[in-house]
């Protein structure tokens, strides 16, 4: 028997069909390119874990985000490590802190970079857990959700684009709104980490952003693997709260939830592609088992396909790059 009329390899058969009829397209303006800053000056310390990844001084941040820019990246997402860390997350909250600084110096040096501010207590507590820990051990939602609007409100005065809460409390984000508002930053967007799971792909960033949590997990605040409606619920509430922007994390075990909440809401979809799925590719590319650029263009674009508007990836640097060549 003949072959069918019907034949799809018809618009595969050359370089030229397939770009005709190619369903997803990455840009660089859909990534945002994670950055570490650490106290000190002239520091440039990279992150064993993550190839290619260092922590930065506020003065090497400013460098290497003038450096990232040039190479058409449009925005960072900041995390601190301080040096100081106590119970309250004091360096977290100050105009003086590591966070707020680093905001401010690469806004000043280059406006044009749009900033998103990563809202957490992790880095600046002495224990290391995304919220106050009481004499019980236990993760106290509403004083916590206290302290992070706080945190969000600081670091929308050092002039944060957007503020990105990540610590995965309950209603943080219709308190985050409220006090921007009554504080004068009603312009100023929240980026929600709506549905963050408990995952062993954050290995590596906590090298990186030196936030292991001191004792336990953080199975009591982020979301069971298994679960995927429980990630439409959080998403919604987000919404509901005023969330201009909403989150899947990590991005590559989790396509099915990326493509439910994309088709749920209708705001954009964020999806970040976390530490420890970069350092896989990394770790396998440096062995010369798999090619990097193929692997990285093909995770990102799985990402993409599933519903994601805008990825948070470490590999920005290098796809913009690959994308302008
Ligand atoms: C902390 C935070 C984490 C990440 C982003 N914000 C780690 C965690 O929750 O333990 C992970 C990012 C990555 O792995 O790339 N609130």
């Amino acid at each position: 028997m003949a072959a069918s009329k019907v034949r799809p390899r018809r618009t595969r058969q050359s370089e030229l069909w397939r770009r005709l009829v190619r369903e997803t397209h990455l840009r660089s303006e859909s990534l945002v390119y994670p950055m570490f800053v650490v106290p000190g000056k002239g520091v440039r310390r990279a992150v064993e874990s993550m190839p290619g990844i260092f922590q930065l001084s506020v003065d090497e941040a400013v460098r290497h985000a003038r450096e990232v820019a040039e190479g058409g990246v449009v925005s960072v997402l900041l995390f601190a490590a301080p040096e100081h860390k106590d119970a309250r997350a004091s360096d977290a909250l100050a105009a003086t802190g590591l966070a707020a600084r680093a905001i401010a110096a690469i806004k000043e040096a280059l406006p044009q970079l749009m900033v998103w501010a990563d809202v957490c207590l992790c880095g600046a507590t002495d224990h290391g857990h995304c919220g106050h820990v009481t004499a019980g051990g236990v993760i106290d939602n509403d004083s916590s959700v206290a302290t992070l609007a706080q945190v969000a409100l600081n670091y929308a005065r050092a002039g944060a684009d957007a503020v990105a809460p990540s610590d995965m409390m309950d209603g943080r984000v219709a308190a985050i709104r409220a006090l921007l508002d009554a504080e004068g930053f009603s312009s100023t967007p929240i980026v929600s980490y709506a549905a963050k799971y408990a995952s062993s792909f954050y290995g590596p960033f906590r090298e990186a952003a030196e936030s292991a949590p001191a004792f336990g997990d953080r199975r009591s605040y982020q979301m069971d693997p298994a679960n995927g409606r429980e990630a439409l619920r959080e998403v919604l509430l987000d919404v509901e709260e005023g969330a201009d922007l909403v989150m899947v994390k990590p991005a590559g075990p989790y396509l099915d939830v990326i493509r439910q909440v994309r088709d749920a809401v209708r705001i954009p979809v964020v999806a970040y592609q976390v530490s420890g799925e970069f350092s896989l590719i990394k770790a396998a590319a440096q062995r010369g088992w798999i090619d990097e650029r193929a692997a990285v263009l093909e995770t990102l674009t799985g990402i993409r396909r599933a519903g994601a508007d805008l990825i948070i990836t470490y590999f920005a640097p290098q796809v913009s790059a690959w994308l302008r060549a």
